[in-house]
């Protein structure tokens, strides 16, 4: 009876969290593990700490990750802000009508879809610690994001209905440089 009550409090909800996560816990290796102090550090050197606190400190598989499992994770986090991005672009093209708004959301509709290219290859990259190339994929992908930012600030200066999460990308990409900073040789 004790042994099956274990199952149930212990290893069952073990099992849940397997079978909704499994690719990002196979992602990451369980080497030296990143203690909250070390993520700390991390996010005091970037621009938006509190922004830091709230993506990857706040991530849960961040507590048995080491270094490369942390580039792997802030990677995996702006996989998903750029495709949650990608998705909301589709939905406002459907809703404006003004054709410079349409124009410039197409060219950011472009971007995106570029930049997750880039952000997948650049996972693939840190998965296989090739971490020049990381930088390379996640400045091209940031690159695409910055882009589409700018083309609002060109004649008609119009507010980005995007400009939040191109600056969500923006910081993550930056958390994963500060990240891969540490891994590479100096
Ligand atoms: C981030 O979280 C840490 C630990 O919870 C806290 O000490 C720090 O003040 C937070 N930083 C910001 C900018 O919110």
């Amino acid at each position: 009876m004790a042994s099956q009550l274990w199952f149930i409090s212990l290893a069952l909800p073990l099992m849940v969290i397997w079978a909704c996560f499994p690719s990002h816990i196979a992602a990451i290796r369980f080497e030296t593990k990143a203690d909250a102090a070390l993520v700390q550090s991390l996010c005091k050197e970037s621009q938006d700490p509190d922004f830091c606190n709230r993506t990857l400190a706040a991530d849960p598989r961040v507590e048995a990750a080491n270094m490369d499992g942390l580039a792997l994770i802030s990677i995996s986090l702006t996989v998903d802000q750029v495709q949650t991005t990608s998705d909301s672009i589709a939905s406002i093209l459907g809703q404006i009508s003004d054709t410079i708004g349409k124009r410039r959301l197409g060219v950011c509709q472009t971007d995106y879809t570029d930049a997750l290219g880039q952000f997948r290859s650049a996972f693939s990259s840190s998965d296989a610690k090739a971490y020049w190339d990381v930088i390379d994929r996640v400045r091209d992908g940031t690159n695409k994001v910055i882009d589409c930012e700018n083309i609002y600030k060109r004649d008609p200066i119009t507010a980005s209905p995007i400009s939040v999460d191109n600056h969500n990308v923006i910081k993550l990409s930056e958390l994963t440089l500060i990240i891969v900073d540490k891994i590479l040789p100096h």
